[in-house]
């Protein structure tokens, strides 16, 4: 979330108990969230020294943390491969990881973090981007959906052909299109939900591997961008449910 707010009695207690908070405590890992990558890279080889990565969402930073570790020179002489990470957020600096500040719904930032690659194609796409939430259902599930159609469109148009796209959605509203979107868009998909991520979220991670020719897609990443703001702008307008999608944040 970019909104950081007041923790609740019952997340401080769930979160003190947390095993994963302690083992990220004692790894040096910024969040827990390190053990979702690490588990989901155990299952499916992600990361392999020399690729170039590109961590969506990366603040605090402990996903940039482990694509870093992954990919380091013996001796610590500097990593093998590239990272770069986005976030809304500050970022507090990991050596070898390029980190751009900016709104990744905005064409301004995704020119820079088209820049900050110089031309180099990724072979990982890692997102984990949740949106700041407005306790409206509708608008949090569209927004978390934007985010995602977005992550999607920028993997199509920049991934090596075998390249990966591991993104986080929310089991709820909009899932189901979600995981035709990633049909539609990669050769190859998986349904992944680490034991890190809390059993009772409705996080869950999509995985898309080796992209299809962006002439082949129903609908072109440009269009698509255009077509979420539109629909961004309806969802706002109204439709207040009170209700945020379970998990989200998490
Ligand atoms: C769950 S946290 C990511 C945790 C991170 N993977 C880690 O390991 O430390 C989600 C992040 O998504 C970021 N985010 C949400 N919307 C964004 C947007 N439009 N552009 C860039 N980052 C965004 C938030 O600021 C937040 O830091």
């Amino acid at each position: 979330m970019s909104k950081r707010k007041k923790p609740s009695r019952a997340w401080l207690a769930r979160h003190i108990d947390d095993p994963y908070v302690k083992l990220a405590q004692k790894h040096g890992y910024r969040s827990r969230a390190a053990f979702k990558l690490i588990e989901i890279d155990a299952q499916d080889r992600l990361i392999r020294p020399g690729i170039v990565a590109v961590d969506l969402g990366s603040a605090p930073g402990a996903w940039s943390q482990v694509l870093r570790e992954r990919l380091a020179r013996p001796g610590g002489a500097g990593i093998d491969g590239r990272i770069v990470a986005l976030d809304l957020l500050p970022m507090e600096p990991i050596p070898d990881v390029t980190f751009l500040q900016g709104d990744f719904r905005e064409e301004e930032t995704l020119r820079r973090l088209e820049a900050a690659l110089g031309g180099a194609k990724p072979d990982l796409v890692v997102s984990d981007m949740a949106p700041n939430l407005s306790g409206i259902a509708s608008a949090d599930a569209a927004r978390m959906s934007d985010l995602i159609e977005l992550a999607v469109a920028f993997a199509l148009a920049h991934l090596k052909p075998d390249g990966a796209l591991l993104v986080k959605c929310f089991h709820g509203s909009g899932y189901t299109q979600l995981v035709e979107l990633l049909e539609r868009s990669f050769a190859r998909v998986a349904v992944r939900k680490p034991k890190a991520s809390r059993a009772g979220s409705a996080e869950t991670y999509l995985l898309g591997r080796s992209p299809k020719k962006i002439n082949d897609l129903a609908i072109p990443p440009a269009r698509a961008r255009a077509g979420n703001t539109r629909r961004m702008q309806a969802v706002e307008a109204g439709n207040r449910t009170g209700k945020a999608p379970e998990g989200a944040g998490e």
